[in-house]
């Protein structure tokens, strides 16, 4: 496998990576880059057919326009989209309440995480490595420069119910991180959610002792001991709905 770029520049979104080594394909070559806005329709119809969210035209036009923003790539096969990950990098201070827990306070004040919005491979040519392709492809980017350092996790939220995605995951050491309860609202109906976490920079979960002192003496100056008791039994649940959770579903 060749990833020839560090930079994301226009010349960068026709280089393409080789792929000869794939298992169970009769795909000889497959070639990734990043999604360019006359990508829209063929993103959609993909979209459409991968993952039972609506999405608006304004968020097709923002993953194949805004490549500041987000990283948007694109496995093509015989000219073909059959392949995307589309991703964005968060500050900690910007995320969602649910999601700071992610890191510690401490590790997560400076620092960034990533967040996967959709990853789906057209059904015609699942299990032939091409998820993989691209999630290999966008943690080696991660991890490729020190400018990306900062960036300690990458995280995503899936249906409860989405096996495949989530067998998908928990095989590249994503781990369970928080349940959702009704998370997402699929054709009128309110649907529960994970949150799957995979840390990466020396980035880890937030319970390593030094974390829990840091933190107690941070809210200690910050006279909000209450919120930080809070934020603890959060973290319990979480425990809780974890090992809950992983009894019932989706163990091979
Ligand atoms: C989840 C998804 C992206 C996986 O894509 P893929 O290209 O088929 O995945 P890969 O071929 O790289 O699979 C790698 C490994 O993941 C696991 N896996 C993937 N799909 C699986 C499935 N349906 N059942 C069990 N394990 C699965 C397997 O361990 C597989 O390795 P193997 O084929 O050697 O057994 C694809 O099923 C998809 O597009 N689903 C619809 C969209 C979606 O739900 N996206 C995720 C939410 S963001």
């Amino acid at each position: 496998m060749i990833w020839y770029s560090e930079k994301r520049e226009d010349s960068e979104m026709q280089q393409i990576l080789e792929v000869s080594d794939k298992k169970k394909t009769s795909m000889e070559k497959i070639s990734l880059r990043f999604l360019v806005p006359d990508d829209i329709d063929e993103v959609r119809l993909l979209c459409e057919e991968s993952f039972p969210i609506e999405y608006p035209l304004s968020w097709y036009e923002d993953i194949t326009h805004n490549s500041t923003r987000f990283y948007s790539l694109a496995a093509v096969y015989n000219f073909a989209i059959v392949g995307l990950l589309v991703a964005e990098i968060k500050s900690w201070s910007k995320l969602n309440k649910e999601d700071k827990t992610i890191l510690s306070e401490s590790l997560g004040r400076g620092s960034s995480l990533a967040y996967i919005l959709s990853l789906g491979v057209h059904c015609k040519y699942r299990r032939s490595g091409i998820a993989t392709l691209l999630l290999e492809t966008f943690i080696e980017h991660l991890q490729s420069s020190e400018q990306n350092s900062k960036i300690k996790a990458i995280y995503l939220h899936v249906l409860t119910t989405n096996q495949p995605a989530i067998l998908f995951y928990e095989r590249y050491n994503f781990t369970l991180h928080s349940f959702l309860p009704y998370y997402y609202s699929i054709k009128g109906k309110s649907r529960d959610g994970f949150c799957y976490v995979c840390y990466i920079n020396g980035g880890h979960q937030p319970y390593h002792l030094i974390d829990q002192v840091r933190d107690f003496c941070y809210k200690i100056l910050k006279f909000n001991i209450f919120s930080w008791m809070l934020s603890r039994i959060r973290l319990v649940i979480n425990w809780f709905n974890y090992h809950a959770f992983s009894k019932i579903h989706f163990r091979q």
